[in-house]
């Protein structure tokens, strides 16, 4: 496995990876990597011939300068981590490596971008998008790997993606959890062991939730959820809404013929956390 810092050391190696007829697979991440990443690379090493992870605390897409400075950060252990996995290559890059000067390009995703965390992290999509078409035009990858843990950012990449007609394929891949339900999450290490117990709430109300559809309404059900979490004192649900999968709008009863998923942003304390769990559609 390589380590490189630079734009043209990378291309150097992708580039020969390529002539060598290997097809190349990017897992864009900002680091403290985990089992969820882990999946993702494991799931590239399946479907790519060269892997290449991306390691970069990304300054454009935090809205909170706090979030941005408290954000987890090791290199080593993540070079430690990857090691035995299907990592070609680790691209470590410095920020004005990404951004040589200011990026000053807005995208615009309409609705995808206007509800749940695009409502409360103001211009983080943006940020997003901007980081990772800056990977997607450094790397050239032929498939990009990105979890649904983050629903709502993986929508949006993929219209991205659709809009500008980049040559890429983007592959979601399922949300991996800790053993009692909680969605792994680099912000997860920043909790207390208290907070940390009382956060497991959140993906277990998401699981009573799914058993309860069909008996509650949509809107009671949201109710019902937002109310059990902040019941727990370590916990303020910032949004619950159930979203059809492909709009992100909210959906408003359970016959509408669409995926829906839920999803959840929470104070912990300080840290912020998010999950979300498909709801099984019913025609009735
Ligand atoms: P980061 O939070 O490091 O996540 C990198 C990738 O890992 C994302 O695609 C995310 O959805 C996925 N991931 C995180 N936790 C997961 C879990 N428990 N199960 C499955 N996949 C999981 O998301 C970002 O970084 C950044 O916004 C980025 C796309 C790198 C742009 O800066």
């Amino acid at each position: 496995m390589q380590i490189v810092k630079h734009i043209n050391e990378l291309r150097l190696v992708v580039n020969g990876k390529r002539k060598e007829g290997l097809s190349i697979g990017l897992v864009p991440t900002m680091g403290a990597l985990h089992q969820g990443h882990l999946s993702l690379v494991e799931q590239a090493g399946e479907q790519t011939g060269f892997v290449v992870v991306s390691i970069f605390v990304n300054p454009t897409q935090f809205n909170d300068k706090g979030d941005l400075e408290r954000y987890p950060r090791n290199l080593q252990k993540d070079i430690d981590f990857l090691t035995q996995s299907s990592c070609g290559l680790i691209f470590a890059p410095d920020a004005d490596e990404i951004y040589p000067e200011p990026d000053t390009r807005q995208f615009d995703f309409g609705q995808l971008e206007q509800v749940m965390e695009g409502k409360f992290r103001l211009g983080h999509f943006n940020g997003v998008a901007q980081v990772v078409s800056r990977l997607f035009e450094i790397v050239e990858p032929d498939k990009a790997f990105f979890g649904m843990k983050d629903f709502q950012q993986m929508t949006i990449i993929k219209e991205m993606v659709r809009k500008l007609n980049l040559p890429v394929e983007i592959v979601s891949c399922p949300i991996i959890r800790e053993a009692d339900g909680m969605a792994m999450s680099s912000r997860n290490t920043l909790l207390s062991p208290d907070e940390r117990r009382n956060a497991v709430v959140i993906s277990a109300t998401l699981f009573e939730a799914v058993n309860k559809t069909g008996q509650l309404s949509v809107e009671e059900l949201c109710n019902w959820v937002i109310e059990r979490i902040n019941e727990n004192e370590y916990l303020n649900t910032e949004y619950f809404e159930i979203v059809n999968a492909d709009t992100l709008l909210a959906v408003n009863n359970w016959d509408e013929p669409c995926i829906k998923v839920g999803c959840i942003a929470v104070h912990c304390g300080k840290i912020r956390l998010i999950d979300n769990v498909m709801f099984e559609t019913i025609i009735y």
